[in-house]
């Protein structure tokens, strides 16, 4: 394909850098196209289609021996020249590498490597710098985003951090049987497809002891300091799934009750994911779920996720149908956005799902998992001490999110009911060139953008009303529309 893959990237993006080429010869500066954009909308959209033009795209791997040329694979197989290529080492992720790859193909073919490159599990990230043909709007409409409950397998794929790796300053770094039990549950949720029950795990003394003092510590607390939804459901867990003392629960008995109660199920994740593909998960209504204990010499500590916090946190709090919808609305949003809208909206997650507190009874009550979690926070949060703002997704958007420390304030919304309105009123901001459906028998995601497919939708609502009328007639009760 070439014969000098890697050069460097040297002094970076600038417009003004004479890109080296493959084939040693000095490349030519690539323009935005208005002409073949105005060529295009003359009529010659066709011949447009086939016809070979450059493009330069960026994108982010994780650091692995075969992530280059398994994703150059994709190029090949779909016929795209490769121009010139240049990598160098992320400036934002020592765990990542960038390539640079000025391209030719036809736009048909471009757009379908594009599909390809957002759903390959070893790319990170990807951006479009410049094209001949592809409009703004156009290139929205191929973001990547599973449509598909089975494509979520391709994006929990893509662990951000400690996924097999852990940092020099985890509590669990200098520990070799620590790190080798860490290595089994990222093979566990590597090799998991949806849909198939979740491996049961056989946890350490060890794991049930950390786990125990985190279980008896945060009880104690709940039920002065937990919302009533989360109260309601913890005795159902209990009863149900073996939350106890001295058990983990596994994620497969949780995961069967969630989906009797609110629709919701559990996918064992190896580590951080993505905003986005953390989000997605929760549009389909699955929950990305660490199945890892915390390491052992700090119980009431962990610089991530692990099962304590997810069961405990979390789990209690997807039982309830209300706070299930607001999720996967949140999930819905997110689809197709824009990398800034996600961060939005990433931020408004975390200060609700994770650090969320509701008035009851003229009480301050916790439903964020990061508080259920957490001894120290849970108390700070409905203390004095605690900065308490009202939720309001325009404000809350900007809000810095804290993971080391307390955070600087919290956000009070009086129901979930309430805080999913304002999500919805929020999601109007988000732009995107069509609107998204969910439909919740085939689990998939439908695009809306022509009359076809509302139709289909009207239907299905149309439908429900018959339901309601007839459910209506029989209690003897009017209702008019
Ligand atoms: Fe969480």
């Amino acid at each position: 394909m070439a014969k000098e893959l890697i050069v460097g990237f040297g002094k970076g993006l600038s417009r003004e850098h004479t890109p080296v080429l493959i084939d040693g010869s000095k490349g030519e500066r690539i323009n935005k196209g208005c002409h073949s954009k105005y060529e295009e909308k003359k009529g010659n959209k066709e011949s447009s289609k086939n016809e070979p033009t450059r493009a330069t795209l960026m994108f982010a791997l994780k650091n692995e021996v075969d992530g280059l040329v398994k994703t150059l694979q994709i190029f090949q197989e779909k016929h795209i020249s490769l121009v010139r290529i240049e990598s160098r080492k992320s400036k934002r992720r020592d765990s990542e590498v960038e390539v640079l790859v000025d391209c030719s193909s036809t736009k048909e073919d471009f757009k379908e490597l594009i599909q390809l490159l957002r759903a390959h599990a070893k790319v990170v990230s990807l951006n479009l710098l410049t094209s001949n043909w592809i409009e703004e709007e156009e290139m929205s409409e191929i973001v990547w985003f599973p449509k598909k409950l089975s494509e979520l397998d391709t994006s929990s794929q893509r662990v951000l951090m400690y996924g097999s790796e852990l940092d020099a300053d985890h509590p669990g770094f200098k520990d070799n049987v620590y790190r080798g039990r860490r290595k089994y549950f990222v093979d566990v949720a590597m090799n998991y497809k949806i849909g198939q029950p979740i491996p049961r795990v056989e946890y350490t003394e060890e794991e049930i002891r950390t786990w125990g003092m985190v279980f008896r510590e945060l009880t104690k607390l709940y039920p002065t300091h937990a919302c009533q939804e989360y109260l309601k459901n913890f005795p159902l867990l209990t009863k149900y799934c073996g939350y106890r003392e001295d058990n983990i629960p596994q994620l497969e008995d949780v995961s069967a009750f969630l989906k009797e109660r609110s629709g919701f199920v559990l996918r064992p994740v190896a580590g951080y994911l993505s905003p986005r593909d953390f989000l997605a998960g929760l549009a389909f209504r699955v929950f990305h779920c660490t199945q890892y204990v915390r390491h052992g010499s700090d119980p009431f500590y962990t610089p991530e996720p692990d099962t304590c916090h997810e069961l405990l946190g979390h789990v209690p709090l997807l039982a309830e149908p209300s706070f299930a919808e607001f999720s996967q609305e949140l999930g819905l949003v997110s689809l197709a956005a824009s990398d800034e809208d996600v961060q939005k909206l990433a931020t408004c997650y975390f200060f609700t799902v994770e650090f969320g507190l509701c008035k009851q009874e003229g009480h301050l009550r916790a439903y964020g998992a990061g508080l259920l979690s957490s001894i120290g926070e849970l108390k700070h949060a409905l203390s004095d001490k605690a900065i308490v703002k009202t939720f309001d997704p325009k404000t809350t958007c900007t809000q810095e999110c804290l993971i080391t420390t307390f955070q600087e304030a919290y956000f009070l919304s009086e129901s979930f009911e309430e805080a999913k309105e304002k999500m919805r009123e929020f999601a109007k901001s988000v732009k995107r060139p069509f609107s998204i459906h969910y439909d919740p028998y085939t689990q998939s995601i439908e695009v809306l953008k022509d009359t076809r497919s509302i139709e289909k939708i009207v239907q299905r609502i149309r439908s429900d009303i018959t339901t309601v009328c007839d459910t209506l007639s029989k209690m003897n009760k009017d209702f008019v529309f």
